[in-house]
């Protein structure tokens, strides 16, 4: 069976990558040269990289209530480095370190923090 791959964009980047359904959204990012979405720690341990899923449908593997809450997660929250996509997805990232006035000033290089 071939592996379905899907394309991913980010909200405010003109850059799209594509992300295999058994892949993980951040690692498929990087892979791809692009740091539209801030990474940190790649576990889902630091919150770096919480996205909202404003379009698609996705799976995630477990992911800290410290960084994602139930509620939170009910509403499309979730950490890019622990997102399989099932569908095409457009994320928009959340995360503590995204400085959204420099992200659209400098065309979504946003890496780290
Ligand atoms: S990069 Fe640390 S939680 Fe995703």
């Amino acid at each position: 069976m071939a592996t379905a791959r899907y394309e991913i964009r980010v909200l405010g980047a003109a850059a799209r990558f594509a992300c295999a359904h058994d892949e993980r959204v951040l690692i498929a990012m990087e892979r791809a040269g692009l740091a539209t979405v801030p990474v940190g720690c790649r576990g889902g341990g630091c919150g770096i990289c919480k996205v909202e899923v404003l379009e698609g449908d996705y799976r995630c593997g477990p992911m800290s209530r410290v960084h994602v809450s139930a509620a939170e997660e009910a509403a499309g929250a979730a950490l890019a480095c622990k997102v399989f996509p099932k569908s095409d997805l457009v994320l928009r990232p959340l995360g503590k370190c995204f400085d959204q006035t420099r992200y659209q000033e400098e065309g979504a290089s946003n890496h780290g923090c």
